[in-house]
């Protein structure tokens, strides 16, 4: 399908069969602030490579990207680390829930991939090493990928989460008892929280990650496509936590989620959707998200 009012259509089609279903899930509450956004929100964004967007619902209105940052930061670990960074972060799927705690304590310490929270908070701890103002990096990054000069940390978001991060905390401190966390804890979670809370719309965000497209002449990865192949494919098998495998089986595109009902999807050379519906699954996915992503999957105009 090419012709952009049949694409239009479809995304319009999709949301009013997608959408209803948000009733069925529950806002992230473990973040209080996230639990103030209302529920009822809805929006869906594609992409193109060649330059082409469409768009539906609430979709310039900013949300809390969560985990989704989690892409950004591994591809410019990956460009400005490289390969070292392995020693520290697996890129394996893990099967438990992005805040568990039980494998890290079996592993010494060593997270099993990048998108759990631990292996994040590792990432970033990496390039906070290295990088002291790595959040005004990141931002601008983001800034300069989505074309959006609003793009920015919410920063109400970022100290509830200090405030009620007790888990990730744990999971600092037991990697620093490993050896496998360099900067002061703190400072490590609180650029970690800090990432999370950025706030883009899902046309901004959509856009953003046109860089995973490739051929857009936009750093870190479009002149690497070994890179490119490698983020895909942790997103593949990592972007959505312990429902990976569902995922695959009923959307089967690289994507990432967040706890604030976003995910970003990537047809590989083709385009970037971004979806975002605050209502979660049990396993932290937005639910009418997911099923919007299906539909368009199952209709086989956008693949
Ligand atoms: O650390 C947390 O729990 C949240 N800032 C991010 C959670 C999220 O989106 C899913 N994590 N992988």
């Amino acid at each position: 399908m090419s012709d952009g009012q049949d694409i239009q259509g479809l995304l319009e089609a999709v949301a009013a069969e997608a959408r209803p279903l948000a009733a069925q899930g529950k806002v992230a509450n473990y973040i209080p602030a996230l639990a103030q956004v209302p529920p009822e929100k809805f929006g869906l964004a594609v992409h193109f490579a060649d330059g082409r967007s469409f768009a539906v619902g609430d979709v310039d209105e900013p949300f809390s990207i969560q985990s989704i940052s989690k892409v950004f930061n591994l591809a410019i670990a990956l460009d400005w680390i490289g390969e070292d960074l392995w020693q520290r972060v697996g890129r394996e799927p893990s099967g438990t829930s992005f805040n568990s705690l039980i494998l890290l304590e079996q592993e010494q310490g060593i997270p099993r991939n990048p998108f759990i929270n631990p292996g994040a908070i590792v990432v970033i701890d990496a390039l906070l090493e290295r990088y002291p103002f790595y959040n005004q990096q990141l931002r601008n990054l983001l800034r300069r990928l989505s074309g959006d000069p609003t793009v920015g940390y919410d920063a109400t978001v970022w100290h509830s989460e200090e405030a009620h991060g007790d888990l990730n905390r744990a999971m600092a401190w037991l990697m620093k008892a490993k050896k496998n966390l360099h900067c002061p804890p703190d400072a490590a979670l609180s650029a970690y929280h800090r990432g999370c809370s950025l706030a883009l719309s899902c046309r901004s965000l959509a856009k953003a990650g046109r860089f995973l497209l490739g051929g857009t002449g936009e750093w870190p990865l479009s002149n690497d496509p070994t890179r490119r192949r490698r983020i895909l494919a942790i997103m593949r098998l990592c972007g959505l936590y312990d429902a990976a495998g569902d995922f695959a089986y009923r959307v089967g595109l690289p994507a990432k989620s967040g706890v604030g009902g976003g995910i970003l999807a990537v047809v590989p050379g083709r385009c970037t959707l971004c979806v975002w519906s605050p209502p979660l699954d049990a396993k932290g996915n937005s639910l009418a998200g997911v099923r919007a992503l299906e539909l368009l999957v199952q209709s086989q105009d956008l693949v």
